[in-house]
């Protein structure tokens, strides 16, 4: 039997240089999406597809995302003072959320050595990557998913989407062929390939499922794309002992990795809450009329 999927890994050690000054002080994953810190939609994706053991991988200054996901029993004595009981239940329920964990890399070697710092967390058992720069819309279902093909096949499954043109630069790029509804097998992957070389415009994207064996293969690891430790890398490698499957998707991704791409992730998701959604959409038709 294939034992459940319950534990994660979120790599959030990244320096957030692309948002600097934002980022000087504060982790780029604390950036709000509207009113929540990026990483909360991050965490409510994986507890949604049954995680309940998160284990986030930090460095130095990046002590609040510990304090987002604690008790902090002078502003929950706060808000009950002044009977703002629903604002006292949101908070204390974050630290319900999941079980969180916490594991420092302590150099920026890149995403292979991150995801390897939680390996003594983590054991022998399957366990998702969830990179905090992108989440995916309540109700896509792609981890839950990816998580039940691991569970049929017992193989690690990847996250891969349709990219246009040169795109495919910024990301890890599969070789596959077809396998099934949705799915597809793995043959090769390459980190960030200059267009014309890549073997195809499906494109990883930040959403794992591992079996534990990634870790020998990172271990193994000899720096590559950009100088660094890359988990495609270990990827490709892994293909040669285990089958490897991709879960393909085409909607329902918010990336906020790039400044252009955050600001258009609130704009859209402003856009469709119930309670701001609409004065919201009203003044934007409005402004997009006057520009
Ligand atoms: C990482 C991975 C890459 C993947 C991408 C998805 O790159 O290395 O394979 O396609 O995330 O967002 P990064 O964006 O950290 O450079």
């Amino acid at each position: 039997m294939v034992a459940p999927v319950t534990k994660a890994v979120i790599p959030a050690a990244g320096l957030g240089t692309r948002f600097l000054p934002a980022t000087k002080a504060q982790p780029k994953e604390m950036l709000p999406v509207i009113d929540k810190p990026a990483i909360q939609y991050v965490v409510e994706e994986a507890v949604r597809a049954g995680i309940d053991d998160i284990c986030i991988v930090t460095s130095s200054s990046k002590r609040s995302l510990e304090d987002h996901f604690d008790r902090n029993f002078e502003l929950e004595h706060l808000l009950t003072s002044k009977g703002k009981d629903r604002e006292k239940d949101d908070v204390v329920a974050l630290a319900e959320l999941a079980d969180f964990h916490y594991v420092r890399q302590g150099e920026p070697l890149g995403l292979g050595h991150a995801v390897a710092t939680a390996r003594r967390h983590i054991g022998d058992s399957p366990f998702v990557v969830l990179l905090g720069d992108e989440f995916m819309a309540e109700g896509s279902g792609l981890l839950e998913g990816m998580i039940a093909t691991h569970q049929e096949h017992g193989c690690s499954v990847l996250a891969l989407m349709e990219v246009e043109g040169d795109e495919i630069a910024r990301y890890g790029s599969a070789d596959s062929e077809a396998f099934g509804d949705r799915l597809v097998k793995v043959n090769g992957v390459v980190e960030k390939p200059k267009p014309a070389e890549a073997p195809s415009n499906l494109a990883v994207m930040g959403r794992y499922v591992f079996t534990p064996q990634i870790f020998e293969h990172i271990a193994r690891l000899t720096p590559g794309a950009g100088g660094e430790l890359q988990l495609t890398d270990a990827i490709g490698t892994l293909l040669a002992e285990q089958q490897v499957l991709g879960f393909t998707f085409s909607e329902g991704r918010y990336d906020t990795g790039v400044v252009l791409d955050y600001l258009k992730v609130i704009v859209e998701m402003a856009a469709a809450r119930p309670d701001i959604g609409p004065e919201f959409s009203a003044f934007l038709k409005d402004f997009v009329a006057k520009v």
